[in-house]
């Protein structure tokens, strides 16, 4: 008798969730009737659970070709088409609209929720959404602000200290590695008070924190690969070890840098500007302060290094491209270069525009909707009408293909040509670091370092040379993409160019 009754139960509790799915599917329906939208297409997968596309992403990505399966894809199936990844519903889009609409809506498409990797990232500008978020871009916005104003003095001495490590007999190097360090050097000084100098590295300690945060990310991934990986490594400790290293580092950052003199600090801005004393005053709780520098940390780590590489990778295959450059930068003389100054050299600029349009390290923006709405385009047999998305559908905007669309950049759209940026209005076309709200707060600093960079090296050397056998760009694909094969130049010295050391 009992067990009947607990069988009624059961049947009755199921009938009840079928009736409510099937009430909030009629609703849905009817709601996407009236704001005018129509079916997305959907990818048509062969495997359960979306397993086809997921292998075959790994298999490409492990290729070298993320960006072009991407490309691939994306040509085949329309701008925004519909997946399902292991029962979640994604999609996945590269029109400009869309782009806008999430870019814009932040009621609308929230950043997702990153339960399993919290203990490393813990909660921070880059895992917020709604009010809190809203408060930690209200606190980083004017401190970046701040530091782009006066930050090329204090990245000079970085400069100086990896051109000492550039071979200057035609030999042939990877640039890759050495800008590595050098970002990695100038960021950490920037966010934390304190560089790891790897580009000296007295003492090993950076590659001891390198390795670790190289592991804490690796073990992240993992977790973040498909939904429920994470109970999959619930009794793998290394990973703590690895990420608890890396907050040691920071913590002990923080301790030193509040705990060191007042005077010796406000003498030291008025050379260099610090992230970790204008967060200090906002964040008083010592563990919230570590999380929300390292969200400011974890995208600073080697986004600029490798667009600077990879502009270096296209100059190397171009070098008529370097000679303009240097006529350029020899016109300047002996201006000091200072932000006003860098941020008129547009050629420059649009060198790194293109580089940023080919190569971009960062394409994918992944977004989930907070609650029904809609995507302006893709809906439809010929994809105009507007799209319904449902509560909890996760949105992606990937770059990728919008800047390798020869109805937006011509049909010269693969070839290195920063002449394209000439007079160009530029808005949702062209987001290597996003739109609107969220756009990336590093942008200027970015661009300023990156053009500085750029204006000394080709004053300090005549020539460019490729000493990459191979032409294309082979992708390595991590959290960003960069070049596998690194950066195999040479460089020329110019004529009576007698780099001085003790600059150091
Ligand atoms: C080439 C260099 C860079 C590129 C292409 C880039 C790109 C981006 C993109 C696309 C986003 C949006 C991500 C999203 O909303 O999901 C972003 C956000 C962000 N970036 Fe960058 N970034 C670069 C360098 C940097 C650097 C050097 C820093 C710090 C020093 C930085 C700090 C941030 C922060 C804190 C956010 C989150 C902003 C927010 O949520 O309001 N980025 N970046």
């Amino acid at each position: 008798m009992q067990l009947q009754s607990l069988y009624y139960g059961l049947l009755a509790l199921l009938i009840a969730l079928l009736i409510r799915k099937l009430f909030a599917r009629v609703q849905q329906y009817t709601t996407a009737r009236r704001l005018g939208c129509q079916p997305v297409r959907k990818y048509p997968h062969t495997l359960p659970f979306g397993y086809d596309l997921f292998r075959k992403r790994i298999q490409q990505r492990d290729a070298g070709r993320r960006n072009q399966h991407v490309l691939e894809l994306f040509r085949e199936h329309s701008p925004t088409f519909e997946e399902n990844i292991f029962g979640q519903r994604i999609v996945q889009t590269s029109d400009t609209l869309n782009f806008q609409a999430v870019g814009t809506r932040l009621d609308d498409f929230g950043r997702l929720e990153r339960r399993s990797v919290e203990p490393f990232f813990g909660r921070g500008i880059l895992s917020l959404h709604g009010p809190p978020w809203k408060e930690a871009r209200s606190i980083v916005t004017p401190l970046f602000k701040r530091a782009e104003l006066m930050d090329v003095g204090k990245f000079q001495k970085f400069v100086d200290r990896m051109f000492a490590l550039i071979p200057r007999d035609g030999k042939t190097f990877d640039m890759q590695p050495l800008l590595q360090k050098l970002f990695l050097d100038s960021s950490t000084e920037f966010i934390f008070g304190e560089t790891v100098d790897s580009l000296r590295d007295p003492s090993g300690q950076s590659q001891e924190f390198l390795n670790a945060f190289n592991q804490a990310l690796a073990g992240a991934g993992k977790r973040m690969a498909v939904p429920g990986a994470a109970y999959l490594y619930v009794f793998d400790k290394t990973w703590r070890e690895h990420y608890r290293k890396v907050h040691d580092f920071i913590d002990e950052c923080i301790a030193r840098r509040l705990n060191s003199d007042r005077k010796q600090i406000l003498s030291d801005r008025r050379e260099r500007y610090v992230l970790v004393d204008g967060m200090a005053q906002a964040y008083r709780d010592p563990v919230e302060l570590r999380f929300q520098l390292l969200n400011i940390f974890f995208p600073a780590r080697d986004t600029t290094a490798i667009l600077v590489s990879n502009t270096l990778f296209c100059l190397a295959r171009h070098p008529e491209h370097w000679a303009e450059l240097r006529k350029q930068a020899l016109d300047l003389e002996d201006q000091p270069l200072t932000f006003e100054l860098l941020k008129g050299l547009s050629a420059f600029r649009y060198t790194l525009f293109e580089s940023l349009r080919l190569y971009g390290p960062s394409g994918q923006i992944r977004r989930r909707a907070l609650r029904d709405t809609t995507l302006p385009r893709g809906g439809g047999p010929d994809g105009s009408f507007p799209v319904f998305v449902p509560k909890g559908t996760h949105v992606i905007v990937d770059n990728y293909p919008k800047l390798r669309d020869p109805q937006i950049w011509g049909a010269d759209v693969e070839a290195f040509r920063p002449a394209r940026f000439e007079g160009k209005v530029l808005g949702w076309d062209f987001t290597p670091f996003f739109g609107g709200p969220m756009i990336c707060p590093a942008v200027n600093q970015v661009i300023s370092q990156s053009v500085y960079l750029l204006v000394r090296l080709v004053t300090e050397f005549e020539r460019i040379e490729n000493r990459d056998e191979c032409w294309e760009y082979v992708e390595r694909a991590r959290m960003l993409v960069e070049s596998a094969n690194g950066i195999k130049i040479a460089l020329y010295p110019a004529k009576g160019s007698i780099y001085n050391q003790d600059k150091l």
